[in-house]
């Protein structure tokens, strides 16, 4: 994939971050996530590349713009498939809270897993842990591994799950152990990172989130040379026949990193909307923005942080 590429796609990750940066707070999902998704789209359009989201903002009947199966992009260069969260945190944004960014991904056509609109089960570390980790085996079997790996003892060791009803039993069980939790309110993507982040103090992170945004993790993980491992939980019939639809034929299939993100092309880009453990989110000056950004190449593993300052007067219009 055309390296240059990377600094079109922080162009659309900035632009969707700004949009929605000016609902943060103000307690208006719906809204701070259009804002994003219409941002993404115009900058989209100014990309020469023949794109077709394949993890977007839903199916065609349902999300106007940036659906799955949408073509983006000029329609000239590489064929990529994309994968995209405008707003990953759109109650994070409504309410002011931390960790809320746009996310972006692509990987040459084919590269990425087709992923339906269901949870995922996942498991996720940095580096240093990678292949000592199983989705199959037991929580205190992966912290074990994880402490030894990182020689630690377990007491040292730091897990992030979303703070869901459906994790008491996983957190009884961590806290069982002696490791130390952080509970997030939302944004598993920036959860799934954090591992393979030095400074966030994250060793792994274990829980069921959305599974497109398991894939997208899966891109940022690839880059930073970490791991996931994930399994598509089902909640009803209908959530079946869509993963099928989508191709998946083995419904219970343990996802691997190269099952998620098949490409070494591939590339992320992040800009943050609230301030988080990665990212910074966006200021707003008096006639414009700083933005903070991540963009990284799987082939290179080349990781770049982006500070932009924006003059709203000079900025694109697409
Ligand atoms: P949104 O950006 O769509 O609000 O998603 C936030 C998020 O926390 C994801 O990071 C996570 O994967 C998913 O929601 C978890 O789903 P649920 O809130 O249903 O537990």
């Amino acid at each position: 994939m055309d390296r240059n590429l990377a600094l079109d796609f922080v162009r659309a990750t900035e632009a969707a971050a700004i949009s929605s940066a000016f609902w943060v707070g103000k307690g208006n999902e719906k809204q701070a996530d259009h804002a994003a998704v219409e941002a993404m789209r115009k900058a989209f359009s100014a990309i020469d590349m023949d794109g077709q989201i394949v993890i977007g903002e839903g199916e065609r009947d349902e999300a106007p713009m940036l659906y799955i199966g949408e073509k983006v992009g000029s329609g000239k260069g590489m064929k990529l498939d994309i994968a995209i969260d405008p707003l990953e945190g759109t109650t994070i944004t409504a309410r002011g809270d931390p960790n809320a960014m746009s996310v972006f991904a692509a990987a040459p056509h084919g590269g990425l897993l087709n992923a339906p609109d269901t949870y995922m089960d996942k498991i996720a570390v940095g580096p240093k842990c990678v292949g000592v980790i199983d989705l199959d085996a037991s929580v205190e079997d992966n912290l074990h591994a994880v402490a030894k790996k990182l020689d630690k003892d377990l007491e040292e060791v730091t897990a992030i799950i979303l703070d869901r009803d459906r994790h008491r039993e996983l957190v009884e069980k961590v806290r069982k152990c002696g490791c130390r939790i952080r509970l997030i309110r939302d944004g598993d993507i920036a959860g799934a990172l954090a591992p393979a982040i030095d400074e966030s103090g994250i060793d792994i992170l274990f829980g069921s989130g959305g599974a497109p945004e398991g894939v997208i993790a899966a891109v940022a993980l690839k880059c930073l040379g970490g791991e996931i491992q994930g399994r598509l939980k089902y909640r009803n019939e209908e959530e079946k026949s869509r993963a099928k639809k989508m191709g998946i034929t083995y419904l219970d299939k343990k996802f691997h990193m190269n099952d998620l993100v098949k490409s070494d092309e591939s590339m992320f880009a992040a800009t943050g909307v609230t301030d988080g453990t990665i990212l910074r989110g966006v200021r707003f000056l008096s006639h414009g923005a700083v933005t903070h950004s991540i963009v990284m190449r799987a082939k290179t593993k080349t990781v770049r942080f982006i500070e932009a300052h924006h003059k709203f007067e000079h900025m694109p219009k697409y």
